[in-house]
């Protein structure tokens, strides 16, 4: 009997250069999008891929009910259908927690890690109601609520007030995201796992970078996942809140840049 994986949804892509490969995965709730100033500043040698995850961007919905797992399963898929046996994994906030379980379930995919702004604990008993909450709130009254809630939290003061080009951009993300895919993702979020026990597994080289002033996941959250994960590195962007990579790309960049330098060449 043929067996269909319900799950499973081509997931929309933008793709920049040649060569090794990074995937870099979106927070909640923007898309693939988020990362064009990175990609635009690739190393040479470099192929950046900034999928879109179901519901988000130029994706469809996902068919059933998300986890964080089976977005890891879709991000798989894009790898399988490039062609690439292992990518470097720069997820961002609800990327990262894709990213931990892409560790935790692929790891053989995984050449190394780029955690940002994120954090390896589960949502607390609070967190998770209110996750529930806010999916009915976006399922029936759209994304501008998210919006309401979100858009403040989300950057710095100083990106806030002085960079209204990155505003916009992170606004006009969010109204494209489907409210169904939000409530889903909120729904995922809400029920992932604590993935602080999959800290100790990682053995590939891993940057942790974090926004100085990010309220969302403060560096104390990314201070914990540095001491977890044996020799990751760890890099606090200054004047950038939780979107540090949009806030403040060139500072990022650098970082990124730098840590991708140092990874051994594979084997061709
Ligand atoms: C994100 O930026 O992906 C979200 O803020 C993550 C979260 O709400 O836990």
């Amino acid at each position: 009997m043929l067996k269909v994986d319900d799950r499973r949804t081509p997931l929309s892509r933008t793709e920049a250069g040649s060569g090794q490969a990074i995937l870099f995965v979106h927070a909640f709730p923007l898309d693939g999008r988020m990362w064009l100033d990175q990609m635009a500043a690739l190393p040479d040698g470099w192929n950046g891929i900034a999928p879109d995850l179901p519901g988000f961007g130029a994706t469809g919905e996902a068919v059933s009910q998300p986890t964080m797992d089976s977005y890891a399963d879709d991000l798989v898929g894009v790898l399988d259908d490039l062609g690439i046996a292992r990518a470097v994994i720069c997820g961002l906030s609800m990327g990262g927690y894709v990213a931990l379980a892409m560790s935790r379930r692929h790891a053989d995919r995984v050449r190394a890690l780029v955690l940002c702004d994120t954090r390896s604990e589960a949502d607390n008993a609070a967190a998770r109601v209110g996750r529930l909450e806010m999916a009915q709130k976006v399922r029936q009254s759209g994304m501008q609520v998210l919006i309401d809630a979100m858009l403040p939290k989300l950057v710095s003061r100083i990106t806030r007030l002085g960079k209204p080009a990155v505003m916009t951009s992170i606004e006009e993300m969010i109204r494209t995201t489907r409210p169904e895919g939000a409530a889903a993702a909120l729904t995922a979020m809400g029920r992932r796992p604590d993935s602080s026990s999959v800290l100790r597994d990682v053995t590939v080289p891993t940057l942790i970078v974090v926004g100085a002033d990010d309220e969302i996941t403060p560096p104390g959250e990314s201070q914990m996942m540095a001491r977890g994960i044996r020799g990751a590195r760890i890099e606090v962007i200054e004047n950038a809140g939780h979107l540090s990579n949009m806030e403040q790309p060139a500072s990022f960049n650098a970082s990124l840049r730098a840590f991708l330098a140092t990874l051994p060449v594979p084997a061709t």
